[in-house]
């Protein structure tokens, strides 16, 4: 028996397919292997923006011909979209030959679920508002060799005006600090050379007094932690970064000179319609500080066009900001109205072909910052972990710790390797040259 998981969306869903690979694993089920020849088939889904939705809605329609030719075929739906006031409904509709919906809640119980569905005929269905179990006893398949992610906090308090976030993955809840470390600790031990920590805002790790530690504090016990690994963490929020974070990156070289700190726009007026709790000013005082103690910090962001009311002077501050935070990179969304949000109900929607207008824009611009920094790589040489053989152009691949891609050749399988890149060129985020050792 075999299964197959299609992952929507961020990381955290990268990581609970995880998950879900390690219960369907001890399930019986032997390994992934492609659609046509699974017996189960799970759709890890997302909601974030419509787009997002459309791609699940329309991979799952595709499946009607298979499921009605493979007797024996399992097919579940999860995740964020699943969790959706209203979805499951839906689901049920368009596609009855679908056997199990579960919520973001649900994961740990996946295993008895499909128990459940072999004794009856109609689907199950599992939607908890909140989780009932912890994820900590389940054994991920580890998919990302030498990355692992580590779950720190799941769901979110913030309530921005545009996100369906917290009313699909509910209140913030903090791992407990020990249980984190001892993941991290056997992660270091089994070999792994980058270790993700996970939330929706690590920043507000242990606001419900579960954690045991700040979240500086626990950035620290996690890179004291022997072996030769880089952390990373994401995602911060502006409005609780703070010096003691920016101190503890300094401090341990183990600690990617990275920070992914999402903006959403460069306007004050729109960052107040967003609830986002911080101003332009502050947001670049933020980087200020962290630039004055780690020089030249490489900044990467997440930015949102055409949210409502937004006027083109202020998409231009956003505009703006991205040259003056000198971002290294940025993930760049136009506004997705999602159903039961306050921004969905706001007046003054923009139309689309102003948010295209906008967002072809600020893609240039992201792309100009994109290219002065990957040039100031050339001729110089960076350390990069290798993470992946590229068949098609015979190169290796992996990262440099402020997340530049290099390429290379290499004689030997350097897959897990940090190794010395000395860049002869560069092509948007990708490094492209030679190993010093080799
Ligand atoms: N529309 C567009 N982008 C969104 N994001 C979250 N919600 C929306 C939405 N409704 C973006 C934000 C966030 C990233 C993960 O997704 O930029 O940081
Ligand atoms: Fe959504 Fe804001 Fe929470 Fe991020 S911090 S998940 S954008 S509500």
């Amino acid at each position: 028996m075999y299964y197959h998981i299609v992952t929507y969306g961020c990381q955290m869903n990268v990581h609970e397919s995880e998950k879900i690979a390690g219960i369907l694993k001890e399930k019986g089920y032997e390994r992934e292997a492609p659609l046509e020849e699974a017996d189960i088939i799970v759709f890890n889904t997302c909601c974030i923006r419509e787009n997002a939705e459309n791609h699940a809605f329309g991979n799952i329609g595709a499946l009607k011909k298979l499921k009605r030719e493979k007797k024996g075929l399992l097919i579940a739906v999860g995740g964020c979209m699943a969790q959706e006031a209203g979805k499951a409904e839906l689901l049920r509709r368009k596609f009855p030959f679908i056997d199990l919906i579960f919520g973001t809640h649900n994961l740990a119980e996946l295993g008895a679920l499909i128990d459940r569905k072999r004794l009856q005929r109609r689907a199950v269905v599992s939607l908890s508002e909140e989780r009932a179990e912890t994820e900590d006893h389940i054994e991920p398949v580890r998919t990302s060799y030498p990355n692992a992610w580590v779950n720190i906090t799941y769901g979110c308090n913030n309530f921005c005006s545009y996100c369906i976030v917290p009313y699909v993955r509910g209140r913030e809840r903090s791992r407990r600090a020990e249980d984190v470390l001892r993941e991290v600790r056997s992660l270091a031990e089994e070999g792994f050379r980058e270790i993700t920590l996970l939330g929706q805002n690590v920043n507000s790790y242990n606001s419900d007094g579960q954690g045991g530690m700040s979240f500086p504090e626990l950035l620290d016990a996690v890179a004291s932690v022997e072996g030769k690994f880089r952390v990373r963490f994401m995602t911060s929020h502006p409005k609780d970064f703070s010096e003691e974070l920016a101190r503890v990156m300094k401090k341990h070289g183990k600690i990617c000179n990275l920070l992914h700190l999402p903006a959403q726009s460069g306007s004050n007026r729109i960052l107040g319609l967003m609830n986002r709790r911080y101003t332009r000013e502050k947001y670049l005082s933020e980087i200020a500080m962290l630039r004055s103690l780690i020089p030249d910090c490489p900044v990467t962001t997440d930015l949102i066009v055409g949210f409502p009311t937004e006027t083109e002077e202020e998409f231009e501050e956003t505009l703006s900001l991205v040259k003056e935070a000198n971002f290294a990179s940025a993930f760049t969304f136009v506004y997705s109205p999602r159903t039961g949000t306050k921004a969905a109900e706001m007046e003054g929607q923009i139309p689309e072909e102003v948010s295209k207008e906008r967002i072809m824009r600020l893609v240039a611009q992201v792309n100009e910052n994109t290219r002065a920094l990957s040039s100031l790589f050339v001729g110089k040489t960076t350390e990069i972990l290798c993470e992946d053989y590229d068949e098609k152009r015979g190169l290796y691949l992996g990262r440099n710790e402020a997340g530049r891609m290099g390429y290379f050749p290499c004689d030997r399988n350097c897959i897990g390797e940090f190794v010395t890149l000395r860049v002869e060129r560069a092509n948007g985020v990708s490094l492209y040259g030679t190993l010093e050792d080799s």
